[in-house]
């Protein structure tokens, strides 16, 4: 690390001594604490503070951090409270010799955040690099792992601007009034993240169709040049689910309005879309034209939906259509009136929203957002305050009122948005993109790690875009990026304007392959994550894990970058190198190497490796996820040494909400070796589906690579012979 790095370092240790000091002095015999229903911790600076902490916006129910207990047990994590020179509250909080740190969301870099200092300021940060500190979203948010596997979290509950420092301790200092922090202590990292999502909620089930490829770039226009792409992937026999419309569909970049001579009926685009098995996805930004007779301006203003100045006149600046007015999104009505908006929009047969730039990002402004004296009006539970307030929270309230308006407008479809700007709990609302990274190397090997920590903050629904955004790249690069991407909660391809064709086959054979093998791949494993998404929705764990979860006392797993996990079962090991040869560290145990396509394999793709003691639904290759139904079903089955196996699988509609009554199939297999004998049965069966008709392979993995594969129905006890089994493909 550079010398500005460890200069950096040893200022902020001498500050935090020196607040330590302070601390200690003035602060240390007023501060409470006090539990909340779920067992968490809430801290306060003092009883005076806690009554007047602002409302809290990362909880589902804002109400749950009010209802405190006094307790005298707050467990061994002691918040000490302090103010400093500049006037912040500060939080310190040591930690123990050994103890990893994690979260504090969307940051470049490596997993295991130790020694860093970012600060939680939604950022349009365009081709952002290690030391930039903020970035589209805040996560004022730490999960510590100590030496022995046992965790604890801290959530620094405030949306003004904080500083998260990881030098020594955990340390938040954030503007505006002291704020409450909850201190979640768990056995294990798991636990902590199941409490996080106890307090900040978990995603909603997504349609099945979000989980699949997406196709995207800036911006594919006019309507004939959308139709080659989406006809492109069928052509190729490449898996796709979603095509997606940049700002160039837009009359003149205004939003809600389609650019009549490239898209003259975009209800059209859609319906011939969907014929070939697509969703689409258009994007929506918060800046609206400053222009009378624009109609969303006109019904904007007439409703006084503008974020105003300081004077109380109202705020414009520009973005792309340029002079723009601003939603003023803490107000109830605002975000009713924006929600009303999606009525037309989404029955052109839209299928999701993509929210972009709502930092909110304002163009040829130092600050590259609104100053922080503008004033937004609030309503309901929240008061009026300054942009300076608010601001981490913009984007989180515009994709909150999206949600709305999508739903409204198709109540009978699950919504999906995706967002850049955010807030710690806004996965709520949408998922997430990891905004402009470029095509290089060192944004490819990023892509894991600020994927893994983001699920580690509670955003389970996120990944990169794939190629890089900024540049062009090489083939190499991008077949290494399909196949990564393709592995990550959300898989979307995208490019800047300018770059070149970005198409999985627009570099060269060799690289269409390794598309079409890392999508074939997606496509297989869909069950399977479908599954984990299922599982995220109802605990809050996040879908791509840290390679340590699957032993948190193993400290060599703490600070692996280029491997992790899909839930529990399957390990992705992947080269984030040009010659591919940096090592990542495996978990203990015999993890067998998994092939999803026969033999066949692919030097640019990751291993993929499933967990001695697991079963793995998979499915046969799709081009889009409702292709075909799930038939056969193929469990690959990996023994632990006692002989035995158990895995998952959820089903539903894939759409709707009929799963809220009941309306899936929950079915967990396990299989038991006796002799040269495999069993492989159900275990158990939740839910109201009737299990469908179709066939299941089994495929019994052994150490040596060799499978052993039987043939049967679902529901039936299937018998595999290990005397059977012979090399995949042979
Ligand atoms: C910025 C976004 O980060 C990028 O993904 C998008 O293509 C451009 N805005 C244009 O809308």
């Amino acid at each position: 690390m550079s010398n500005a790095h460890s200069r950096r370092t040893r200022a902020a240790q001498l500050s935090l001594m020196l607040t330590m000091i302070s601390v200690a002095a003035t602060h240390a015999a007023a501060q409470v604490a006090t539990k909340l229903p779920t067992g968490a911790i809430r801290w306060d600076a003092s009883e005076e503070a806690a009554r007047g902490a602002l409302p809290s916006m990362s909880f589902a129910n804002p109400t749950h951090r009010e209802r405190r207990e006094p307790t005298t047990k707050a467990g061994p994590v002691k918040p000490v409270f302090s103010t400093d020179g500049q006037g912040r509250s500060v939080v310190a909080i040591s930690v123990e010799g050994g103890t990893s740190l994690y979260g504090t969301g969307e940051n470049a870099g490596s997993l295991l955040r130790n020694g860093r200092t970012v600060e939680a300021w939604n950022t349009d940060a365009y081709g952002y690099r290690e030391e930039t500190k903020s970035l589209y979203q805040s996560h004022p948010w730490v999960l510590a792992v100590r030496a022995d596997g046992s965790a604890f979290g801290v959530l620094a509950d405030t949306t003004w601007r904080c500083e998260i420092s990881l030098v020594d301790g955990i340390t938040f200092a954030a503007d505006g009034p002291a704020f409450p922090v909850i201190v979640m202590e768990g056995k294990t990292p798991q636990d902590v993240m199941m409490q996080l999502a106890a307090h900040i909620g978990t995603i909603e089930l997504p349609p099945l169709w979000a989980i699949g490829y997406h196709q995207c770039r800036y911006s594919y226009y006019p309507e004939a040049r959308v139709m080659e792409v989406a006809e492109g992937f069928r052509a190729h026999s490449i898996p796709c689910d979603v095509i997606w419309f940049d700002i160039d569909y837009m009359h003149g970049y205004r939003v809600f309005t389609f650019d009549s001579s490239h898209f003259p009926e975009p209800k059209r685009t859609n319906d011939e879309l969907h014929d070939l098995g697509f969703r689409t996805i258009w994007m929506i930004d918060p800046g609206v034209k400053a222009e009378s007779g624009y109609s969303v301006f006109d019904s904007g203003s007439a409703g006084e939906h503008w974020v105003n100045k300081a004077d109380g006149s109202v705020y414009t600046g520009e973005v792309w259509p340029g002079q723009c007015v601003f939603p003023d999104y803490t107000r109830p009505e605002t975000r009713v009136w924006w929600a009303g908006l999606y009525t037309s929009f989404m029955a052109t047969g839209i299928d999701g929203v993509w929210n972009d730039m709502n930092e909110p990002a304002i163009f040829n402004v130092p600050s590259k957002t609104m100053p922080e004296d503008n004033q937004h009006r609030g309503g309901g539970d929240l008061s009026a305050g300054p942009h300076a307030r608010y601001h981490n929270v913009y984007g989180m309230l515009m994709a909150m009122a999206t949600k709305d308006g999508i739903a409204a407008a198709n109540p009978e479809k699950r919504p999906f948005v995706l967002t850049r700007a955010n807030y710690i709990g806004g996965h709520r609302y949408a998922a997430t993109w990891t905004g402009d990274n470029a095509a290089e190397w060192y944004d490819l090997e990023n892509s894991i790690p600020m994927a893994l920590n983001l699920g580690l903050s509670g955003q389970p629904f996120c990944g990169p875009d794939i190629g890089g955004f900024i540049g062009n790249g090489d083939g190499q690069l991008f077949a290494r990026w399909m196949g990564i991407g393709s592995l990550l909660p959300f898989s979307r391809g995208h490019t800047g304007k300018g770059n070149r064709d970005k198409e999985p086959w627009a570099f060269d054979a060799n690289v269409e392959r390794s598309c079409r093998m890392a999508l074939e791949r997606r496509y297989r494993l869909i069950p399977y994550l479908y599954s984990l998404f299922e599982e995220s929705s109802r605990t809050g764990m996040p879908v791509a894990r840290p390679t340590f979860f699957a032993d948190p006392a193993d400290p060599a797993l703490r600070s692996e970058d280029d491997s992790f996990l899909l839930g529990d079962d399957l390990l992705v090991v992947a080269k984030t190198t040009p010659l591919g040869d940096r090592m990542p560290v495996l978990p203990r145990g015999e993890w067998r190497s998994l092939n999803l396509h026969d033999g066949a394999t692919d030097p640019d793709l990751p291993d993929l490796y499933l967990r001695p003691g697991a079963i793995l639904p998979v499915g046969p290759i799709e081009q889009y996820v409702d292709e075909r139904p799930l038939d056969p079903l193929t469990l690959y089955v990996s023994l632990d040494p006692s002989g035995k196996a158990r895995g998952t699988l959820y089903e539903d509609a894939g759409d709707g909400y009929g799963y809220r009554s009941g309306e899936f199939l929950r079915t967990t297999y396990q299989a038991t070796r006796t002799g040269s004998a495999v069993a492989v049965e159900i275990a158990s069966t939740f839910g109201k589906l009737a299990r469908p008709e179709r066939s299941i392979v089994v495929r019994v993995m052994l150490d040596d690579g060799r499978e052993a594969v039987a043939i049967s129905k679902d529901g039936q006890t299937i018998s595999v012979d290990l005397a059977t089994a012979k090399l995949p493909g042979q």
